[in-house]
């Protein structure tokens, strides 16, 4: 199993700290998910959102100031009125609550902070609307989670150093990681299964979180993957639980952070597929391939795969590595041609969804957030 990324495993929890004198913010569900993932160690070695000094580094070298890798800032925009020195207390409705302790407040530059995480300016892109809707400054410092939130699908909020236990007592040595935002289509199978044939078992960690408008709702998510391990998994091979953080749609950089948490929960592999994080057409289909290039020290093994899909004449699912026929025989497994048969009230064919997974998703009347 590999040491948390940085050496050793955060882990910021108190809850005995006395509150009552303390100013109190609300933060988002969004923002809470954040705290506890400092918290736990999702994001270690960061302690807290981060300061200028690392915030800079990681637009300019992806790297945290000690050289460490890190690709995506967590940051936090505040509201006028915190001084540094302050200690507040973050609140959120689902209740989480946590000690702020603010180190720094700095200002930024919002085009650069877009155009280095992902690559392009165009407010058109989800990350870079949400960069645009932030506030002008932001405030870094150590958090320490005093109380964690409610959390609808408790059973798969599993924490690094739960998921490092249960691979430990499954006798995992090698396990491969699976980020997903999506309901299973057979080229996800496919990735994961060819993966898995090489590893002791594989950790399937949809993200729950803000995802934008057409993405599948978390709950069809995580009722399609249970539907898909039930019947076609080995129980002994498979865990599902969630990663509860934001979609940032920021491609490779996006696929660097994924396989960092990954580590951090265990995991020795991370699968890497085509379009990894990808929105519209902003990056190549295997930037985020390449992108691991630069990271020979991520301390994780990305598995590239080109895309998977149907070939008529194989009569299997296939990629352009192994296929030597033409595109008249190929069906692709397109997120986008799924969500339009599911929109029209049609079933997916078998070759590209497996029935019980199109039965789940179709059981809804709107699968899709809104
Ligand atoms: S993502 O935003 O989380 O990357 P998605 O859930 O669709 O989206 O993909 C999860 C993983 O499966 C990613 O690594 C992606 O590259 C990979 N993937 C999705 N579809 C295919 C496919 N047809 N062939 C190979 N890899 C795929």
């Amino acid at each position: 199993m590999p040491a948390p990324h940085g050496g050793k495993l955060v882990y910021r929890v108190n809850n005995k700290i006395e509150i009552a004198d303390l100013p109190e913010i609300r933060i988002d569900e969004d923002m809470a998910k954040e705290v506890e993932n400092i918290a736990y160690g999702v994001f270690s070695p960061i302690e807290g959102f981060i300061c200028k000094n690392d915030f800079e580094s990681i637009l300019e070298h992806m790297r945290l100031e000690n050289d460490i890798p890190w690709t995506i800032p967590i940051v936090f925009d505040i509201e006028n009125g915190i001084k540094e020195g302050d200690e507040i207390i973050l609140k959120a409705e689902s209740g989480t609550t946590a000690l702020f302790k603010i180190e720094e407040i700095y200002g930024y530059d919002k085009k650069k902070y877009a155009e280095q995480i992902f690559r392009t300016i165009d407010s058109a892109h989800p990350g870079v609307k949400r960069i645009m809707e932030m506030r002008e400054k932001f405030a870094g410092g150590k958090i320490t989670l005093i109380r964690e939130g409610e959390e609808k699908f408790k059973k798969y909020y599993l924490k690094p150093y739960e998921t490092r236990i249960l691979f430990k007592e499954k006798g995992w040595r090698d396990v491969v990681a699976f980020q997903t935002r999506n309901v299973p289509h057979i080229g996800h199978e496919y990735v994961q299964k060819t993966a898995l044939t090489f590893v002791d078992g594989i950790f399937i960690n949809p993200i729950i979180g803000k995802k934008k408008k057409g993405d599948f709702k978390d709950e069809v998510i995580l009722k399609s993957y249970e539907t898909l391990i039930k019947n076609y998994y080995l129980k002994e091979r498979a865990v599902m639980s969630i990663l509860r953080t934001m979609m940032r749609y920021a491609g490779p950089r996006e696929a660097i952070f994924h396989a960092i948490m990954r580590k951090n929960f265990g995991c020795t592999h991370f699968i890497v597929g085509r379009d990894h994080a990808g929105v519209g057409n902003y990056y190549g289909p295997y930037d985020a391939h390449e992108i691991f290039n630069e990271f020979p020290d991520l301390g994780i093994t990305p598995i590239f795969f080109r895309s998977f899909f149907y070939c008529k004449k194989c009569g299997g699912v296939v990629n352009e590595k192994i296929c030597p026929h033409g595109k008249e025989y190929h069906i692709y497994y397109s997120g986008t041609t799924i969500r339009e048969m599911l929109i029209k009230g049609e079933t997916p064919p078998e070759n590209m969804m497996r029935k019980e997974v199109a039965e789940i998703i179709m059981s809804y009347e709107n699968p899709f957030v809104e």
